[in-house]
């Protein structure tokens, strides 16, 4: 049973019915989605992270299943690893930490620091625990966790290798070279093709990159937008060049995932 610590003082936190309680009296409620907040501070995790319109978007894009290549090769990797416990650290709204705890006979827990991610990821009422909480803070025990997913978003390997058992696994999904070239090609005259950087980590050594893919057809403008949204173009596109998916009903583009098993040494 993987040790959940109290955020406040680090000692453990023991779970009775909704609550979870330290021995020195923090107590910590479960949410009536199912989730517990194990950020401190006032705002707790209300105004940090992804907001409810990203949050929804992502969920209703990845729930039709246009990513589903790369869940499919993440429940592979988990069922060969065999791990006792499964943890997805910055787990947004939950789909691969559903479609984990749905297809790998192991524990999952989901964590990430927006509260609206984590409420709907605990909507999805799979079997995973979901947890508001800090990446750089883990509220979870030295060496407590056989096997780390980390899918699109920042690193903390400081923290990564101490939740980490020795010889437990530390799996990391970015995109590949070709991914979303449909996308890249529809927006810019001159497309890049994605760098491939493999960074390396203290305390890990790189066992294997897996890659996963397909070519995939959004079916709407809807799609389309919420794909844009989610990538880091929309943010550093042009306005003109915006303008030109305005014009496409339906989009053809290759997904290209590059997943890299890390092992702790
Ligand atoms: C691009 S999303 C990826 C979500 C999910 N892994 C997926 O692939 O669908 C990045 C996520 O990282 C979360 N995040 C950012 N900083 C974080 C932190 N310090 N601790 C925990 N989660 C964090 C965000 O709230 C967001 O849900
Ligand atoms: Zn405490």
């Amino acid at each position: 049973m993987t040790k959940l610590l109290c955020p406040v003082c680090k000692n453990e936190l023991n779970k009775t019915e909704r609550t979870f309680s330290c021995e020195k009296g923090h107590c910590f409620d479960m949410a009536k989605e199912g989730y517990v907040n194990l950020l401190t501070g006032s705002k707790a995790g209300a105004l940090i992270g992804d907001n409810r319109d990203m949050a929804r978007s992502r969920k209703n894009f990845l729930d039709k299943g246009y990513f589903k290549a790369l869940a499919d090769k993440l429940c592979e990797i988990t069922i060969a690893l065999k791990p006792e416990t499964v943890l997805d650290i910055c787990c947004g709204e939950g789909y691969y930490t559903q479609a984990l705890s749905e297809n790998c006979d192991t524990a999952v827990l989901g964590f990430d620091i927006s509260k609206e991610m984590v409420r709907l990821a605990a909507k999805r009422k799979c079997n995973a625990e979901f947890f508001v909480a800090n990446m750089a803070d883990v509220p979870l025990a030295d060496s407590s966790i056989d096997c780390a997913f980390h899918l699109f978003a920042p690193f903390c390997e400081k923290e990564f290798a101490r939740i980490i058992t020795h010889g437990g696994y530390l799996i990391s999904v970015c995109p590949g070279a070709d991914h979303l070239w449909g996308l890249k090609q529809a927006l810019y005259e001159t497309p890049y093709k994605n760098e491939e950087i493999s960074p390396e980590l203290d305390g890990f050594t790189l066992e294997k990159t897996v890659r996963a893919g397909d070519i995939i057809t959004l079916e709407s403008r809807e799609d389309i937008d919420a794909l844009f949204k989610m990538t880091p173009y929309y943010y550093h596109t042009s306005d003109r060049d915006k303008q030109k998916l305005d014009k496409l009903n339906t989009l053809k583009t290759q997904t290209d995932f590059y997943i890299r098993i890390y092992r702790r040494g």
